[in-house]
């Protein structure tokens, strides 16, 4: 059945119901279908229904726990919302391994975070810029005025960077603020910041602001993760196979791409768990890989002097612990508490030992059996329980799919009735 109209006015201002209802009549759904948003809205609703518009429901993630996180010599058990299987075991299994040799080692930059205004109509650009730089404190003190509470905590914007652009509407001039956001996210304060001193740019050079914003190219927030796994406990093969996969996500950017994608798998799930924005961080990943003008894997793996695999991430991590929904979102907020983060950079630290362990794990099953074996595994799992196995239903009725490499809806469904008879 065709939609009957998308055109609802005022559907954010109706109220629950009255949306359900809307949508059951336009979307056509049943009064079962409607129940099944309504039972996942159950515990959240008021909630969600603060973060966004239109809401009629929530969908759901399941939230795992890795373990066996060794980071900077303190131990973290960390919380994932994935919904891909493997990806939470992979992580465990990278960092049990890893800890034969201390687990991770984390570095992270000052969490500085990067705004730009363009200025257009300049028409001395050189002028423009050392005017600029004459009033810099100035225009320093002007953002600082906006965010008190970030200033207290030491934070602040701390320089301005000038660049004119050859763009094929012209040369423009764009000003880059550089902010100290703390434990923010930032893009926020970053915004406020950059909205407030466009107009006395404006009057300084004569041009005129169009977009002032933040980017998320935050090359001044780096993340730079290094994991030893000892040649004795992962064999041979594994740290040749590993060096193979590497050479090729540098040669390679069919490669890269999926390399630099399980990384995410990571990194993402942990982003998601603490209430940061993932949008951002991947836009921020992946920018970064492009950086020498190819897109490149974020991470690169070589032998040690004792032949052992060394593996290196480093790419920029803009996550806050204060701020979006990092302290409204209640599993968020316990994610954090898990966590036992006291800082934004200690979360970005996090999220570059996980990343890691993710492509490391990824890359070691890749060079060995491959990933359908262990994923189908898994997937197995969710095929018999969507047939409508239960228990150790479920175990039986995968582990005899995975023997056959028979992994379908059908067979699971075969087994099922044979189980149940
Ligand atoms: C799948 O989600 C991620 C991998 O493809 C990553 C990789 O190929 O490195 C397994």
């Amino acid at each position: 059945m065709a939609l009957q109209t998308s055109r609802i006015p005022e559907f954010y201002k109706k109220s629950y119901d009255e949306r359900l209802q809307i949508l059951k009549e336009q979307a056509g759904l049943s009064d079962e279908e409607i129940h099944i948003l309504k039972l996942h809205a159950a515990a959240s609703f008021g909630a969600v229904d603060r973060m966004i518009e239109n809401v009629v429901s929530v969908m759901f993630l399941p939230l795992g726990m890795a373990t066996n996180f060794l980071i900077n010599g303190e131990e973290y058990i960390i919380p994932m919302a994935v919904e891909e299987s493997s990806v939470v075991a992979a992580a465990c299994n990278a960092a049990k391994l890893a800890r034969y040799s201390g687990g991770f080692t984390v570095k992270s930059s000052k969490p500085i975070m990067i705004g730009q205004i363009q200025l257009l109509g300049i028409v001395d650009f050189e002028k423009a810029k050392s005017i600029i730089f004459c009033y810099k404190d100035r225009i320093l003190a002007l953002a600082n005025a906006y965010d008190r509470i970030l200033i207290a905590n030491g934070g602040g914007a701390i320089d301005i960077e000038i660049e004119m652009l050859q763009t094929k509407r012209g040369p423009m001039l764009v000003v880059y603020l550089l902010v100290n956001v703390c434990d923010a996210m930032g893009s926020n304060i970053v915004n406020t910041m950059v909205e407030a001193i466009a107009p006395f740019l404006e009057s300084l050079t004569g041009g005129y602001a169009r977009l002032r914003i933040v980017s998320n190219y935050a090359v001044r927030r780096m993340v730079k993760a290094v994991g030893v796994w000892k040649k004795d406990i992962i064999g041979s093969e594994v740290v040749e196979g590993i060096l193979d996969a590497d050479a090729l996500a540098f040669a390679d950017v069919h490669r890269a791409s999926t390399h630099n994608k399980g990384i995410m798998n990571g990194i993402d799930a942990v982003v998601l768990a603490t209430g940061n924005d993932f949008r951002a961080v991947e836009a921020g990943a992946h920018s970064y890989a492009l950086r020498n003008g190819a897109y490149q894997p974020l991470s690169t793996y070589y032998k040690n002097e004792n032949g052992d695999l060394v593996g290196e991430l480093e790419m920029p991590l803009a996550v806050g612990i204060v701020g979006g929904i990092t302290k409204s979102h209640p599993i968020a907020q316990l994610c954090l508490k898990i966590l036992r983060v006291q800082s934004a950079c200690q979360l970005a630290q996090i999220m570059g030992a996980v990343g890691l362990a993710q492509n490391f794990a990824a890359l070691r099953v890749l060079v060995r059996e491959g990933v359908q074996r262990g994923h189908m595994r898994l997937h197995s799992k969710n095929i018999a329980g969507n047939v409508g196995a239960v228990g150790d239903e479920i175990d039986i009725i995968a582990d005899r799919m995975v023997n056959e490499h028979c992994i379908s809806a059908n067979r699971a469904r075969e087994l099922f009735e044979e189980l149940r008879k």
